[in-house]
């Protein structure tokens, strides 16, 4: 979490961090904060609340040509203006911003700093008055950088300027991302690409452990030891204007309405003209020959996992476990002897599932990253990489990597059960399939209107909702109830329908709002059932139904799709339902309160 901006060299180096930091507000917003340079002085303005409020403040702060720039998710310490980042030491000399977790910082401050009276709570400030600590001992700026980052402990992304001296950026990176980005004599740093994008296409990735002087011109990599090191520049293949809302109000709504165009582009790239897949075979026979699937992700991409696993284990006969990552980290079950490992993960930068793929990384066995960022973290550290071919996913409830996740695990899956001869694998015509799956989501998304009625009249002002449905439609409960939950902070869950009566029901009160998801012929009437089982003790209830099973009276009725892919039509209502609700309650619907698009912290 958190977002960290840089730059040297350029005389517009004020509105590059501001349009940087805006570009970062998906990894937090409780507080922003910038530090910018000219030759004669450096000006520091900082404050709690979002990077608009920051850009007000900054108004009087000349362009500068070098600075730094943070936009926070509070770990440590409150939101406030001295726990906002850059963080200066005492002494005026040194400013940094940083992106992690400093496990140590308690120790560090004990050991070294028992004499400085510190501003904040955070762990960071720790880290430059440690820096300052070092200078003091008689080391240089770039020196005492190294002595303080050989005694910290945990994850960072640093961004650190001597005050006095503005002509160099001193970086550093472990666990937490960082790319430095190449200008026309100047360079920029960022958490990730999109940080830079209005600037520049061509980046340097730094790995773990390094430490960076950037000037204008140049830019020196050395490893822990100080030896220093080569690293080529890529170009990243990303437009610019994929990150701009366009003429939506909000990027969610954007992001929904951009699934039935994903869905298209995804039969494109793993399919070819003849409907073979394009996908590595590699990956496929590695994992045709595995005897279990291990499914790891957090929050979203988990539930994008549950369905994964019906679908897998469908058309490979391979049996699938479905793990939260944040669980496994510490808890790894009893593995198989064949097993393989699939992180399902739309940043490719969650901590909880680094953590794991760390661990099966050490146990040397298979691995294949599911993601919507090329090089990310989990992308780069695993054997295998499939990419979701989303488009940037600005709107922190994620919405269109759920269905693309869910798209390109039956991909993948149809790919192996056809490798190992499956007789539903081979039956499926997935182009067909999935251009039907398109169709149906753009006749939903046509459906505002009504979903935004629907919205006011069963959610109104309630302070709680159940969505219950059983097997895939459970699987997608669950993920309806996370986005309702995250954006309009009604109390709601997502229920198996035949558990309700085993405790839950006791909640069930005149008005409790309770949507039921109905799209398998198999369990579609004990649902019903389930469904007047709470409307006979006052629910309202809402009905959600595929075609083929639909009963007159079902609010949203949907047009029939294969049966293992209801979840990809599904869930769209449902994401919209979330969005009105947000939207009618007058919540920020992009940047919901606490959270952060990209958790980079355990
Ligand atoms: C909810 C949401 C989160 C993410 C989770 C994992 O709308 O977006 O639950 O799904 O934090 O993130 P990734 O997929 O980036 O690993």
């Amino acid at each position: 979490m958190c977002g960290i901006v840089g730059v040297i060299g350029n005389n517009r180096a004020k509105d590059i961090l501001l349009t940087g930091l805006e570009k970062l507000e998906y990894r937090g917003y409780d507080s922003a904060g910038i530090m910018v340079a000219d030759e004669n002085e450096a000006y520091l303005v900082k404050t709690p609340g979002r990077v608009s409020e920051l850009k007000a403040l900054a108004n009087s702060v000349p362009e500068g040509h070098l600075g730094i720039g943070h936009t926070r998710w509070a770990t440590h310490g409150v939101p406030n203006t001295e726990n906002a980042h850059p963080h200066q030491s005492t002494s005026g000399k040194f400013c940094l911003v940083h992106n992690g977790v400093i496990e140590n910082y308690l120790d560090l401050k004990n050991d070294y700093l028992s004499e400085i009276a510190l501003k904040g709570d955070t762990d960071s400030e720790i880290v430059v008055e440690l820096v300052d600590y070092f200078y003091r001992k008689g080391k240089s700026s770039f020196e005492a950088f190294e002595a303080a980052l050989d005694k910290v402990e945990g994850s960072y992304a640093i961004a650190l300027m001597d005050v006095e001296d503005s002509q160099t950026l001193y970086l550093a990176k472990n666990k937490s991302p960082l790319l430095i980005g190449i200008g026309k004599e100047c360079h920029y740093v960022g958490s990730d690409a999109m940080a830079m994008i209005n600037e520049t296409n061509e980046f340097v990735e730094i790995k773990d452990g390094e430490r960076i002087i950037l000037t204008s011109d140049n830019m020196t990599i050395f490893d822990k030891e100080s030896n220093e090191l080569s690293r080529d520049s890529f170009v990243a293949d990303i437009d610019a204007t994929d990150t701009e809302k366009g003429l939506y109000p909000h990027y969610m709504l954007k992001e929904i309405d951009e699934q039935p165009s994903v869905m298209r582009t995804l039969i494109s790239e793993y399919l070819t003209e003849d409907g073979l897949s394009t996908i590595d075979k590699k990956i496929v026979s590695h994992m045709a020959s595995s005897d279990r699937i291990y499914i790891v992700g957090c929050g979203t991409s988990w539930h994008a996992g549950l369905v994964g696993k019906k679908i897998i284990e469908e058309l490979t006969n391979i049996p699938v476990e479905v793990h939260l990552a944040s669980e496994m980290g510490y808890d790894m079950p009893l593995l198989s002897e064949k097993p393989f490992f699939i992180f399902l993960t739309q940043s490719g930068e969650t901590a909880d599932s680094r953590q794991v793929l760390v661990k099966v990384n050490e146990l040397n066995l298979p691995s294949l990253t599911i993601t919507n960022v090329k090089g990310s973290t989990l992308s780069r550290e695993a054997t295998y990489t499939l990419l979701l071919h989303a488009g940037p996913e600005i709107a922190v409830a994620s919405t269109k990597a759920y269905t693309s996740q869910i798209a390109v695990m039956t991909y993948l899956a149809q790919a192996i059960g056809l490798e190992k001869g499956i007789e539903l694998a081979k039956s499926i015509d997935l182009a067909h399939e999935m251009a039907i799956i398109a169709s149906v989501m753009d006749s939903m998304i046509s459906e505002k209107e009504l979903i935004s009625g629907l919205s006011e009249s069963f959610l109104g002002t309630t302070r709680n909702a159940f969505f219950i449905g059983r097997g895939l439609d459970y699987a997608v409960s669950m993920e309806a109830a996370l986005k309702l939950k995250e954006i309009s902070y009604i109390q709601a869950e997502g229920f198996a329908a035949g558990e309700l009566k085993h405790g839950t029901i006791a909640l069930i009160e005149e008005g409790t709002p309770v949507i039921a998801i109905i799209t398998d012929k198999h369990t579609a009437s004990h649902t019903r059932g389930n469904a007047k089982e709470v409307e006979s003790r006052g629910a309202n209830v809402l009905t959600i139904s595929l075609e083929d099973v639909a009963h007159d009276g079902d609010e949203l009725v949907l047009l029939p799709v294969h049966n293992l892919l209801t979840p990809l039509v599904s869930v769209v209502p449902l994401q919209l339902l979330a969005y009105y609700a947000s939207l009618q309650r007058g919540l920020d619907v992009d940047k919901p309160r606490n959270l952060a698009k990209s958790v980079t912290v355990e």
